[in-house]
């Protein structure tokens, strides 16, 4: 199978027709690229678990194409849909009791189901055309690094899904925050866009459940090839450094075989939007190892170092 890369808006019909034929098309959102496929067609997922090499025991996330299919999909509660109403359309995925009609390989067979409206306006056209929800995990291979544009999606997914549909690079470029969601309150299940400052507006936010924990969130993920270490404070570098690649937050990377600034204006918006990028440069660069400076660990940094220790994991 040949992967074709097309544009909108020529390219939303085809997409839409090939997810309403039970294909699988590498989508643009406002996080990252995802892999979709018709959500109420249990063939059509199992071409995503297929094509990423995703366990079954992951489940998906569900896209609406509008606030009405909250309902069909999900029981939400009041702080459910005070969330949905603040931030859809948007990054912020909520994990909530599912309906029947949901497939089972959707939810790896939970009794919750985890939903989100894109805010990306090509996502967009392409679920209302569809007029269903649309099942996407991020579009690369399983524990690999999340795509930011079309051109990575391809590289992870090259003869595995036949269209990518280019909206251009992701504004966000890192995943959701994915909450869990009760009227007695939520839990981060994932640090992401909409920051932890932003959610205590609506609710206690709770140390989630161990056993609610996000069934893929695995310690290693979003990993390069090449060996990547956090160093313990921005600056403090070793030595030998001829052969390794920083990935910058405040050094100006003298001496590194490469370097990859995250920010230079030390803008943490900025800095999730160049990650994935950025750490594909370096793990694309034939590097012996990498170093990742740390980042503040406030409102959107929180987010970024979270990918960088499931990165920096190795089990
Ligand atoms: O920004 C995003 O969320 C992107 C774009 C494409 O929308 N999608 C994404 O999907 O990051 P994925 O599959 O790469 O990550 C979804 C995470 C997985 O760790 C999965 O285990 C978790 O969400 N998840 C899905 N359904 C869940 C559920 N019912 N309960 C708990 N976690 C769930
Ligand atoms: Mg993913």
């Amino acid at each position: 199978m040949k992967t074709r890369v097309v544009t909108p808006p020529g390219g939303v019909e085809e997409a839409v027709r090939l997810l309403a034929a039970g294909e699988v098309v590498g989508l643009p959102t406002e996080t990252v690229y995802g892999l979709g496929a018709d959500a109420l067609n249990p063939l059509a997922c199992a071409r995503i678990f297929e094509a990423k090499e995703r366990p079954l025991f992951d489940p998906l996330i569900v896209h609406l194409p509008d606030r009405e299919w909250l309902d069909r999909l999900a029981r939400p509660g009041a702080l459910a849909v005070r969330l949905a109403e603040a931030f859809w359309p948007g990054p912020l995925t909520v994990v909530l009791p599912r309906r029947e009609v949901v497939p089972d390989l959707v939810t790896s067979g939970q009794e919750t189901v985890a939903l989100r409206m894109s805010g990306h306006s090509v996502f967009q056209q392409v679920a209302r055309t569809l007029g269903r929800p649309i099942a996407a995990p991020s579009a690369n291979r399983f524990g690999r690094i999340s795509p930011t544009t079309a051109a990575h999606v391809v590289s992870e997914l090259e003869g595995r899904i036949p269209l990518v549909l280019d909206g251009g690079p992701c504004p966000h470029g890192i995943e959701s925050t994915i909450v869990w969601v009760s009227d007695q309150g939520l839990s981060i299940l994932r640090h992401g866009p909409v920051t932890e400052e932003q959610l205590a507006a609506f609710g206690e936010v709770k140390t989630p459940d161990p056993a609610m924990a996000a069934p893929g969130n695995l310690k290693s993920h979003y990993a390069p090839r090449t060996p990547l270490e956090i160093l313990p404070a921005p600056g403090l570098i070793p030595e030998s450094i001829d052969r390794t690649g920083l990935l910058a937050w405040s050094h100006s990377g003298t001496g590194f075989a490469r370097v990859e600034h995250l920010s230079r204006s030390g803008d943490l918006r900025e800095a999730a939007a160049n990650l994935y990028g950025a750490m594909r440069r370096l793990d694309e660069a034939g590097l012996q190892n990498i170093l990742a400076e740390p980042v503040p660990e406030t409102g959107l940094g929180v987010a970024i170092m979270e990918r960088l220790r499931k990165a920096a994991a190795r089990e």
